[in-house]
């Protein structure tokens, strides 16, 4: 990308640059309330792609656009390679009148990387879309705790030993707000290996913050590098399935993907890991039943009203 100045972003092993331009147009387009990753995010990230170069790069979480947007650029400066976005919807759920994926359409350049959006799919998905082994995957989607692990499991098998999971949203499981919480991400980092796990140094999110716009939150992003023993690792990360899963979260799983992510666990894990999904679904994912409603007349109105939510 050509630019008229860099921003110089260190990490332990040399440096990597987020251009000027590209945070002048970053800048121009986030607001807060778009979904997308901030500008301390996007330090993060840069230092992973100037640090791993990947070429075989796939999104899970795609919204408007914008991180697929930062991640091509980044990849064009990092060498080059291949995007591949996908998201379960077609339209932009902020905006429901923009399809999925719309600020590519107004990307910064991004010579030698080609991106594809895979609108109406998931991670199960990515096996047919992909050629080769994923060099870095960017998780971004749902967020309430199966969904980060579910994804994490689903592109394991995909991912090249030594390769780079990045988790976004770690700080949901704080938000105070009725059941809007998630405990996602911050389930998966929990049951990583230590030796696994790669954080944010404060020195990168606080220079992310001063050119870039951000939340006030920071740390909001992970990632873990994948051992050379996927399988083993697995099965440490499927013991996340017996915790709890976040209320309402069943309500996303729907019947037929869990029977196909059963056979798919099955398949590349082995039956310990289909245990620990099959014994969540059966604690987690099946409604409870609504007690029968007490005849009229029994209760007062004010009180039968209150329980049937009428
Ligand atoms: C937080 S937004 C992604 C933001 C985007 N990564 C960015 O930073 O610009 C989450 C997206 O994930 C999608 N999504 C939700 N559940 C999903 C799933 N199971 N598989 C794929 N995409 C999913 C939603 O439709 C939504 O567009």
């Amino acid at each position: 990308m050509q630019s008229a100045g860099w921003v110089m972003v260190r990490y332990d092993q040399g440096c990597s640059m987020i251009s000027t331009e590209l945070a002048e147009w970053f800048n121009a387009r986030w607001f807060g309330e778009m979904g997308a990753i901030d500008g301390q995010d996007v330090a993060f990230i840069a230092d992973l792609i100037a640090q791993h170069r990947p070429r075989n790069v796939v999104e899970i979480g795609c919204a408007s656009g914008m991180s697929s947007c930062i991640l091509a650029a980044l990849m064009s400066s990092a060498g080059g390679g291949t995007l591949n976005s996908f998201d379960l919807m077609e339209h932009y759920y902020v905006n429901p009148e923009k399809p999925v994926g719309y600020l590519l359409a107004e990307a910064p350049p991004h010579p030698g990387v080609s991106v594809t959006v895979n609108r109406g799919k998931t991670c199960l998905d990515v096996a047919g879309q992909i050629d080769g082994q994923i060099d870095l995957c960017f998780i971004d989607a749902a967020h309430k705790h199966p969904w980060p692990l579910i994804d994490t499991l689903g592109v394991l098998p995909l991912m090249k030993p030594g390769g780079i999971i990045i988790h976004h949203d770690l700080q949901m499981f704080r938000t105070a707000q009725g059941n809007a919480y998630a405990n996602g991400p911050k389930m998966v980092l929990a049951l990583a290996p230590p030796a696994t796990r790669i954080y944010p140094d404060d020195a990168s999110q606080a220079r992310g913050r001063e050119v870039m716009k951000s939340r006030k939150i920071s740390h909001n992003i992970f990632a873990l590098r994948v051992p050379e023993t996927r399988r083993a690792f697995a099965a440490q990360l499927c013991e996340g399935f017996y915790f709890g899963w976040d209320k309402q979260s069943y309500q996303l799983v729907p019947s037929d993907f869990a029977m196909r992510f059963s056979t798919f666990l099955e398949e590349h894990y082995g039956p310990y890991v289909g245990q620990a999904w099959a014994e969540g679904v059966r604690r987690y994912s099946t409604p409870v039943e609504s007690p029968p409603l007490p005849r009229v007349g029994s209760l007062p109105r004010r009180i039968l009203r209150r329980i049937s939510g009428r």
